[in-house]
């Protein structure tokens, strides 16, 4: 079993305005680029607190929150009542498991630079789109490794536009673009945020 790495910031994650105004700007490049319904069961990975997938629950049937923290998990499921979807939480570490459940679309924020082989997660993510359905993860733009302060299980100082896409395609993905996502900004420093989105063809 693997340190929850978050244990000693879930309870206080939200309270970071700028955390929360990123990933407002994620959840609304989301909903602006890709197309959502109420039918819809999406897969929120790397969910955290749930800020994203709560900015998104207005809009589809229901989310599946994935993450390795049962701190983050914790605080994520006191929000369940109070949701416009439903939510299934699992607690999975998505780099040693895999998922049989078949998804409309998987979002992500802030989640990639945790994972390690991130050629591996795309082609564990198409196999989890069902055909026709989407993917649109947010990520870091490569940066100078100062985003981070504490160690919270950091594999990649954010990410080149071109690799991550090559990467998408290279699992299959079709249809792939980056775009202009946020800004997250520091004392020390201003951190671009990307949003990939792409689609698994019928
Ligand atoms: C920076 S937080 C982002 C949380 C949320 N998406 C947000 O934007 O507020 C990254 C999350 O990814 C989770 N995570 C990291 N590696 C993971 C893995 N291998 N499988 C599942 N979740 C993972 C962490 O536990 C953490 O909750």
């Amino acid at each position: 079993m693997k340190k929850d790495l978050f244990s000693k910031k879930a309870n206080i994650y939200e309270k970071d305005d700028k955390r929360v105004s990123n990933v407002d700007n994620i959840a609304n490049a989301i909903s602006n680029n890709v197309e959502l319904d109420k039918n819809m069961s999406l897969m929120d990975f790397g969910s955290g607190t749930g800020l994203l997938l709560e900015r998104i629950a207005p809009y589809v049937r229901k989310i599946t929150g994935i993450d390795i923290s049962s701190s983050m998990n914790s605080e994520l499921i006191k929000k369940k009542e109070s949701l416009p979807c439903e939510l299934d939480v699992l607690e999975i570490d998505m780099e040693l498991e895999s998922l049989k459940e078949n998804f409309d679309g998987i979002i992500s924020s802030m989640t990639m630079h945790h994972i390690k082989d991130i050629d591996s997660l795309f082609v564990k993510f198409y196999s989890n789109i069902r055909a026709g359905g989407f993917l649109a993860i947010s990520d870091l733009d490569l940066e100078d490794g100062s985003f981070h302060t504490e160690d919270t299980g950091v594999h990649h100082f954010g990410f080149d536009r071109e690799a991550i896409a090559e990467a998408a395609k290279k699992a299959k993905f079709q249809n792939v673009k980056v775009i202009d996502a946020s800004i997250v900004e520091k004392p020390h420093g201003k951190y671009p945020v990307f949003l990939l989105t792409a689609t698994k063809n019928v």
